[in-house]
């Protein structure tokens, strides 16, 4: 990722669609006090602290994320919970968790950045216990939303389609979720998805940007790295494809979320 620190920190101020997104798959899955939940994809962390006070003193809530920056900020929140913690790691690779040790895998909006989604998969269900419970919340798959759309217009122009993206962003079509669950072993019995409708607002094209940025680590810009002056050119452009769609209030994205809850036979 081309994270940094700044990014980092940004994503907690500006994280309130994806805090609220989580909520929602928390109402679904209905936690009870007690339980073990690993978090992939914790981020700075603030999903995970809430968590954690769900589960109470005699659960646990574990973090996990391949950003230092994210990770680091995570831990300055552990001293307040002795049942949080954080690792620096992968979905892909969970291998520091022994095999049945979790009844809740919570993933949101994280799923699409993974890079071996049936991998991370498999991985959900060897930490979970039998009868365990798998959580996703994550974008749509089965439509393109503006924000896609602005930036894959904005990088396919010149000089920019030369910095073609190592691992691009991947949403789910729900067959496709459907397909990765039953391979990797989750009942068909209790799963249940569904669509959660959210609106992302933003002030204009500046403040979607901002947020497009701090929520991706910095993948806003495809392949161009962190420090080159190629990211302010793209990011002009890409404000003024906003501009078009920016009225008096600003601009509204409505953005229909697949929520799955899954079983672990
Ligand atoms: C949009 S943020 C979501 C953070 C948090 N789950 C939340 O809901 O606020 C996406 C997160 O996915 C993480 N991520 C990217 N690739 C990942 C991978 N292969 N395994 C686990 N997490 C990953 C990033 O570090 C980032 O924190």
């Amino acid at each position: 990722m081309a994270d940094t620190s700044e990014l980092a920190k940004g994503y907690t101020l500006l994280n309130s669609t994806q805090y609220s997104a989580g909520l929602f798959l928390l109402s679904r899955l209905a936690i009870p006090p007690g339980s073990h939940v690993l978090n992939i994809g914790c981020g700075p962390g603030d999903l995970t602290a809430h968590i954690a006070s769900l589960v109470g003193p005699t659960g646990s809530a574990t973090g996990i994320g391949p950003s230092p920056e994210r990770i680091a900020l995570a831990q300055k929140l552990t001293p307040t919970q002795p049942n949080l913690t954080f690792h620096l790691g992968i979905a892909e690779d969970l291998s520091r968790f022994p095999s049945g040790s979790f009844d809740v895998v919570f993933v949101n909006s994280t799923l699409h950045w993974v890079e071996d989604q049936p991998r991370a998969m498999h991985e959900f269900a060897r930490v979970l216990k039998a009868g365990g419970r798998l959580g996703i919340s994550g974008g749509p798959g089965d439509y393109t939303t503006a924000q896609e759309r602005i930036m894959a217009e904005v990088m396919s122009r010149e000089p920019y389609s030369a910095y073609v993206e190592e691992i691009p962003s991947r949403f789910l079509k729900r067959r496709e979720m459907e397909g990765l669950l039953d391979e990797a072993g989750f009942s068909q019995q209790g799963r249940e998805i569904v669509v959660n409708r959210i609106v992302k607002v933003a002030r204009d094209g500046e403040a979607m940007i901002e947020w497009l940025d701090a929520s991706s680590g910095g993948k806003t810009y495809g392949g161009i790295s962190v420090g080159s002056p190629l990211r302010a050119r793209a990011m002009e452009e890409m404000k003024r494809e906003w501009d078009k769609v920016t009225s008096e209030e600003g601009i509204r994205v409505e953005m229909e979320l697949l929520v799955t809850v899954a079983v672990k036979e």
